[in-house]
């Protein structure tokens, strides 16, 4: 395989979780949406010597396949897969229109954006691009791949993958907390605390079922029931241990500003939280702002 297959720029797209992350870790369904922001690779060279390298300026990385960094372990596992060296190196340079480590799937873009640079077919950038998010998350559901490679809104589950839904894209609002964290660690402990309090998988249960209500309400354009399922996911997912203060203070931000529905998106534990605001995603994007924190209004359903 030669990138001369593949000159031009690939694409992956950033992602939100509207409802049910965690619980897509334990079998569940989630249902989410690409963002119309995320990762843009090119090969900016090849050679026949010395180790590939991949450059991220907005994410001050600039590494080598061989380097000790969670990105390089990605790349490689990525190359390795896609089996692309063959004797050459590349350089790789990804543009990123979306924060790292912020609940967005950043990592799970830059891997496919990485596979696209050497794949012929989604099945081969969902697989490649999934063992290199497996060199930053132990065991990722692949909701982030899955979002990230198919765009759209649709739901994912671990069992039967991703199922595009038809219906409109949909405003929301982002709210970066500043806190960066890793989702591993937020897997691992809602794992631990799970271990030592069987009966938190009631949360996992309750949003499954809100995230099927949800569904629903997307689907009949049900903004109230759709806000409401999110407040619901939020309480369960305080009550597993993955908000912080900041993340409740800005959920209550958006809501005081006239949300109907905001909550914590990805792991938690810092990142970034979404607010569902019908005709209101300024105001409620202009609070959060005043409050300190980056916001920005993205459509979810993206997929060109
Ligand atoms: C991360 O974006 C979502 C989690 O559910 C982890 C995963 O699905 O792999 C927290």
């Amino acid at each position: 395989m030669t990138s001369q297959n593949n000159p031009t720029p690939k694409e992956a797209w950033g992602k939100l979780i509207l409802l049910g992350e965690h619980a897509v870790v334990y079998g569940h369904t989630a249902l989410a949406g690409a963002m119309d922001r995320g990762i843009r690779t090119t090969i900016t060279s090849e050679s026949f010597s010395g180790p590939s390298r991949l450059r991220v300026p907005a994410w001050n990385i600039d590494l080598h396949s061989e380097d000790c960094h969670p990105v390089a372990y990605a790349f490689r596992a990525i190359l390795e897969k896609a089996d692309a060296l063959g004797g050459r190196a590349f350089t790789i340079r990804a543009k990123a229109n979306i924060a790292p480590a912020a609940g967005l799937g950043s990592s799970a873009a830059l891997c496919v954006a990485i596979a696209r640079c050497f794949s012929h077919s989604l099945e081969e950038t969902t697989r490649w691009a999934n063992a290199g998010e497996a060199c930053f998350h132990d065991s990722p559901s692949g909701v982030d791949v899955a979002l990230s490679a198919q765009g759209g809104i649709g739901t994912y589950c671990k069992t039967t993958g991703f199922s595009a839904l038809s219906c409109p894209s949909l405003p929301l609002v982002v709210a970066l907390s500043g806190v960066d964290r890793s989702t591993a660690d937020m897997v691992r402990g809602v794992a631990s605390r799970l271990k030592a309090n069987p009966g938190l998988t009631a949360l996992l249960e309750d949003i499954a079922t809100t995230t099927l209500t949800g569904k629903r309400a997307l689907l009949d354009g049900n903004w109230e029931v759709l806000g409401a399922c999110m407040n619901q996911c939020q309480r369960n997912l305080s009550d597993l241990g993955v908000s912080l203060n900041t993340l409740d203070t800005m959920v209550a931000t958006a809501m005081n500003a006239g949300a109907l529905g905001a909550k914590l998106t990805g792991a938690g534990g810092g990142g970034a939280i979404i607010a569902l605001a019908p005709g209101r995603e300024s105001e409620v994007a202009t609070a959060l702002r005043q409050q300190g924190f980056t916001s920005f209004i993205t459509t979810l359903g993206h997929s060109e």
